[in-house]
């Protein structure tokens, strides 16, 4: 039976960091890094995502390592573990809950856009031939709101998912892990290089890097009737860059502590953990400067919102000499990154039921992700109004409504509770031991647990409510 005590371990610190940055590296990264980046206007929110990663998502991601790897459990049994032996309240257990919750309701929409990614593996290798923007925006929307297409895809996602967790860490994920991680890093410099020579990169890098605070800060309206123009201040967009920097980071959410959880007490946290945030901003960047030259070069828009990868990297396929197998070796690895992280999303609940029930990992593995699977059909179905009609939900279709939920909410609050236990609630020097810092890393890191990250998140979160 395998219980908390006979609990697995990373079989070194090379297949920690790959599965560390498996999870991180993912959809967030590749699809939502540049579309949102798009959508909120460039510079400035790629500027603030970047300074969220490494302020408040460094400092979050090593307090979730270090509390799963002080009790070697699950989330749940973590926290109920650690909040005892610091003797501190039992609703502590609340935040092990909403993480295994979090990555359950994430999957439920992060497996249908990885059925997407499936899908344009084998469109990709079919060829995108002659494809303009018009074209490709056709094709993609035709796909997305097919009733059926995309719900298969969907369920290949989740069955590959649960295949590999059911071998278990080293059987599956770390196997996984080794053998394409490496490649999609190869693949995607390529990409860079590709779009830079055929797109226009100066355009991209202007985009991407010039800070325009104006457009970050205020809403534009334009009045339907007058055409008359307003523009409000919101903080919309500061709360969306924070949402985007946790999820990135696979943080809020139980699967860093989950993966705490089977590292050794040998392994550097403080390095491991800079690492991590180097190589997810670096791809989420690098993603940035493949796609937006395409889409500046032909003319496309920016703002092109959910479909921007499927619609913009096509045309670029379509064009370029042996187009096919570049494409369709974009979206497997990909597809092989969102698995990644798709495995750490499901690791939460699976390591959790293991633990209370013994049952085998297959079975446990088959359950969730079948529920999973189920649930998802509803967000698939979203994206038309076809099977179930036109559901919305504060303005939002159901997808996108539980993107905002997970995102903008349960993740930054998840993480403002994770600075807020690790920097108050638990006693400075078992803080020190678990993280063996060196004593001017420590003070840095205990500063922005303890007083940046719990203001800086209720920051963000109080302005949201009033503009
Ligand atoms: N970080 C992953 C991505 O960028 C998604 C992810 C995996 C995640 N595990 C998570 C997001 C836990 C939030 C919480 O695609």
């Amino acid at each position: 039976m395998a219980g908390p005590t006979e609990h697995a371990h990373w079989s070194s610190r090379w297949t920690f960091m790959l599965a560390a940055v498996g999870s991180a590296v993912g959809l967030g990264n590749i699809w939502k890094f540049p579309y949102q980046a798009g959508l909120n206007g460039g510079g400035a929110f790629v500027l603030f995502y970047l300074a969220f990663v490494f302020l408040i998502g460094l400092p979050v991601l090593m307090a979730e390592l270090s509390i799963g790897r002080r009790a070697q459990k699950s989330p749940v049994y973590a926290m109920e573990q650690v909040a005892s032996e610091e003797g501190r309240s039992k609703l502590w257990v609340l935040l092990g809950w909403s993480g295994v919750l979090g990555g359950f309701i994430i999957l439920t929409y992060y497996s249908v856009v990885g059925g997407w990614v499936l899908a344009y593996i084998v469109k990709a290798a079919q060829g995108f031939g002659g494809f303009d923007a018009e074209m490709s925006r056709a094709t993609f929307g035709a796909f997305s709101t097919d009733p059926v297409e995309p719900v298969i895809w969907h369920f290949v996602f989740m069955a590959v998912t649960v295949a590999i967790v059911a071998q278990g860490l080293k059987g599956g994920l770390e196997k996984a892990v080794k053998a394409l991680m490496p490649a999609l890093f190869v693949l995607l410099i390529g990409m860079v290089i590709y779009s830079g020579v055929v797109g226009d990169l100066g355009a991209a890098l202007y985009f991407l890097f010039n800070p325009d605070f104006h457009t970050l800060f205020y809403q534009e309206t334009v009045d339907a009737a007058t055409g008359a123009v307003t523009q409000t201040f919101t903080i919309a967009r500061v709360l969306n860059a924070l949402g985007l920097a946790f999820f990135s980071l696979s943080l809020g959410m139980g699967t860093i502590m989950t993966y705490g959880s089977y590292l050794t007490k040998d392994i550097n946290i403080g390095k491991s953990a800079f690492t991590i945030a180097l190589a997810d901003s670096a791809v989420a960047l690098m993603a940035g400067l493949a796609i937006f030259p395409i889409v500046f070069a032909f003319g496309l828009n920016p703002g092109e919102s959910v479909g921007l990868v499927f619609i913009t990297l096509p045309i670029a396929f379509g064009q370029m000499p042996g187009g096919e197998i570049v494409g369709a070796a974009f979206f497997f690895l990909l597809a092989f990154a969102a698995i990644t992280s798709a495995i750490s999303l499901i690791e939460p609940t699976v390591s959790f039921i293991e633990e209370k029930t013994g049952k085998s990992r297959g079975v446990i593995a088959s359950f969730v992700g079948g529920l999973i699977a189920t649930i998802g059909l509803l967000s698939a179905w979203s994206q038309s109004g076809s099977v179930l009609g036109d559901v919305s939900i504060f303005g939002m279709d159901l997808m996108s409504a539980k993107g905002y939920l997970t995102d903008n909410i349960m993740m930054p609050a998840g993480g403002l509770f994770i600075a807020i236990f690790s920097g108050w609630f638990i006693s400075r020097k078992n803080a020190m031991e678990e993280l063996a810092l060196e004593d001017a890393s420590f003070r840095k890191y205990y500063f922005l647990v303890k007083y940046v990250c719990p203001v800086a998140i209720s920051a963000v979160f109080v302005s949201v409510l009033f503009f």
